[in-house]
C-alpha cells in the first residue's frame, strides 16, 4: 500500500487514531528501505557527492554502499584536479570514486568539465583563443577518458550571474565569446557520446527569478539549434525552509524543453523533514525528474557543516529528515503499490526479450537502446507471486559483445545478481539494473531465480 493510501485509510477510520502516530511512522509493509531502492521503484536514483579521502572511512563507505545508486565526485574530476599541469592530467583520485562505484552496482555523474572556479593555475591567466583550445582539448581528454562510465555529466557549472540580469556571468570563459558554452557541448558530445550531457547551477530553482529564466532561455536555444544538451541540474542548496514554492513548476517547465532535470546537490539548512519531503516531491511529481544527489553523506562531511544540512548525523546516524525523503519515495506516482499483487507481465518491445515467470520466482525483460558499435540494455526483474530477497538473472550475450560498464548489479559471468539495496522486490514488483556494451544483438534472458 502506498504511504499516501494509508494516510487516507487512517484516516477514515476513527477507530485506530489512537495507533495511528506509530503506523504513520512505520514503513508500509514491503516498502523499500533504503534511498537507493526506494528511488529505484519509480525508476530514479538517489546519489551522494562522495570524496576520494574518505573511502577509507567505513562508516562512510558503508552507508554510501547500503543507501546510494549514483555518484558524484565532490572535487576529484574539476579541472584544477584532472589538469594540474597543462596537458598533463591527472585521474587517480577520480579513478579511485569511479572504481568504487562501478565496483559497487553504482553509477556516476561527471562534475564538472567546464567551471569559472576551481581552475589549475595556469588557466586562470589564460584568455580568449589559447583559452578556448584549452578548454576544449580538456573536455576532449577527460570526457574521453571516462567515455562508458558516466551516467551524465555536468558539462557547465554555474556560467550564469547572480541578481536580476538573467544573463551570462562574467569570466575568462565567458570572454572567450558567448558560444563557449555551445562549444563545450559539442566537444563532449564527440568525446562520449553516451553520457547524458546536463548543465548545471544554484539558485535556478525559483521560476520567477531572473536566473532561472535566463538558463531556461539558453536551454531552448540550444534544443531549438540542435545543441547537444539532456539536462539540467539544479543543485538545490537551500535555507531552512527548503525548496521554493514553484520548484515543481520550475522542474515540469524545463522538462517541457525535452530535457532531463536532475537535483545535483541538494542539502539543507537544519535539515528539516517536511523540508526535504516537499524537496523529493517536487521531483517525483515531474516523470523527467530522474533522480536526487545529496552533497554528501553525513553532516560532517557538508560543505556546510554549520548547518548540519545531510540526511545523516556526524555519527552515521539516519536523521529524521531521512525518513521523510524515504516516505516521499515510496509514495512517488509511478511506484508500485507493495500490496500483493497478480503478478503483472513486463511490457515488451521489439527490442525485448523475456524469460517465463517461474511461478514464486522472477521474470526478466531486457529494452535496448542501441546505436552503431553499441548498446546500453535495462533489465528489469519483477518478482513472481512471493516476494525476493535476491534474485540473479542469466544472460546470453550476443556474439562478440563486450560489457565496459554495469550499475545496480554485481556480475558474475554470465549471471547478474542483486547488490545490496535491490535485493529485496516485493511480489509483482519490479526492480531494474543496467549495463554498456559494445558490439550489437540483443541479450537474451536464460533464466531468473
Ligand atoms: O584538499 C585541500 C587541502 O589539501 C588543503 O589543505 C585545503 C586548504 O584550503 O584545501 C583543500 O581543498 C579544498 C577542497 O574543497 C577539499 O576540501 C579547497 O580549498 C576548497 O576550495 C574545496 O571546496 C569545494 C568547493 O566546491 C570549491 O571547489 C567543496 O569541497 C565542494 O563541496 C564545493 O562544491 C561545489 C560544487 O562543486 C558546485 N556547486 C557548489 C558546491 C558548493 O560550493
Amino acid at each position: 500500500m502506498k504511504l499516501s493510501a494509508l494516510r487516507a485509510a487512517l484516516a477514515a477510520t476513527a477507530s485506530v487514531a489512537a495507533v495511528g502516530a506509530t503506523l504513520l511512522t512505520a514503513s508500509p509493509a514491503g516498502a523499500a528501505t533504503t534511498l537507493g531502492a526506494s528511488a529505484a521503484q519509480s525508476g530514479r536514483y538517489f546519489g551522494a557527492a562522495v570524496a576520494a579521502a574518505k573511502l577509507s572511512d567505513s562508516t562512510y563507505v558503508s552507508i554510501l554502499d547500503r543507501e546510494f545508486s549514483m555518484v558524484t565526485p565532490e572535487n576529484e574530476m574539476k579541472m584544477d584536479a584532472t589538469e594540474p599541469s597543462q596537458g598533463q592530467f591527472n585521474y587517480t583520485n577520480a579513478d579511485r570514486i569511479v572504481n568504487h562505484a562501478l565496483g559497487a552496482g553504482m553509477r556516476m555523474r561527471g562534475h564538472t568539465l567546464a567551471w569559472y572556479q576551481q581552475q589549475p593555475g595556469w588557466m586562470q591567466s589564460m584568455e580568449g583563443s589559447a583559452l578556448r583550445q584549452a578548454l576544449i582539448n580538456h573536455i576532449t581528454q577527460v570526457a574521453g577518458h571516462y567515455s562508458g562510465k558516466i551516467y551524465a555529466w555536468d558539462v557547465v557549472n554555474e556560467a550564469f550571474a547572480d541578481g536580476g540580469s538573467g544573463g551570462r556571468r562574467d569570466s575568462n570563459l565567458q570572454r572567450t565569446g558567448n558560444d563557449w558554452i555551445e562549444v563545450a557541448f559539442r566537444t563532449a558530445r564527440a568525446a562520449d557520446p553516451v553520457a547524458k550531457l546536463c548543465y548545471n547551477d544554484y539558485n535556478i530553482e525559483d521560476w520567477s527569478a531572473a536566473k532561472t529564466q535566463g538558463v531556461y532561455r539558453m536551454v531552448q536555444d540550444f534544443k531549438s539549434r540542435g545543441v547537444p544538451i539532456d539536462c539540467v541540474g539544479f543543485q538545490s542548496h537551500f535555507g531552512s525552509g527548503g525548496p521554493p514554492s514553484s520548484f515543481q513548476t520550475t522542474l515540469t517547465n524545463f522538462a517541457a524543453l525535452g530535457v532531463d532535470v536532475q537535483l545535483t546537490e541538494l542539502d539543507i539548512a537544519q535539515a528539516s523533514s517536511s523540508a526535504y519531503a516537499a524537496t523529493t516531491r517536487a521531483c517525483v511529481n515531474v516523470p523527467r525528474c530522474t533522480g536526487i544527489t545529496t552533497w554528501g553523506i553525513r553532516d560532517t562531511d557538508s560543505w556546510r557543516s554549520g548547518e548540519n544540512p545531510l540526511l545523516f548525523d556526524g555519527n552515521g546516524n539516519k536523521k529524521a529528515a531521512y525518513n521523510g525523503v524515504l516516505d516521499a519515495l515510496n509514495a512517488a506516482p509511478g511506484t508500485p503499490t507493495t500490496t500483493p499483487t497478480t503478478p503483472t507481465t513486463p511490457t515488451t518491445t521489439p527490442t525485448t526479450t523475456t524469460s517465463a515467470p517461474p511461478p514464486g520466482t522472477c521474470s526478466a525483460s531486457v529494452s535496448l537502446n542501441a546505436w552503431n558499435g553499441g548498446f546500453v540494455a535495462t533489465v528489469r526483474v519483477t518478482a513472481g507471486s512471493a516476494d525476493l530477497n535476491a534474485w540473479t538473472v542469466t544472460l546470453t550475450l550476443p556474439s562478440g559483445a563486450a560489457v565496459t560498464n554495469s550499475w545496480n548489479v554485481q556480475r558474475s559471468g554470465d549471471r547478474w545478481s542483486n547488490v545490496s539495496y535491490n535485493g529485496h522486490v516485493a511480489a509483482g514488483q519490479y526492480t531494474e539494473f543496467g549495463f554498456q556494451a559494445t558490439g550489437s544483438g540483443t541479450p537474451a534472458v536464460a533464466g531468473c531465480g
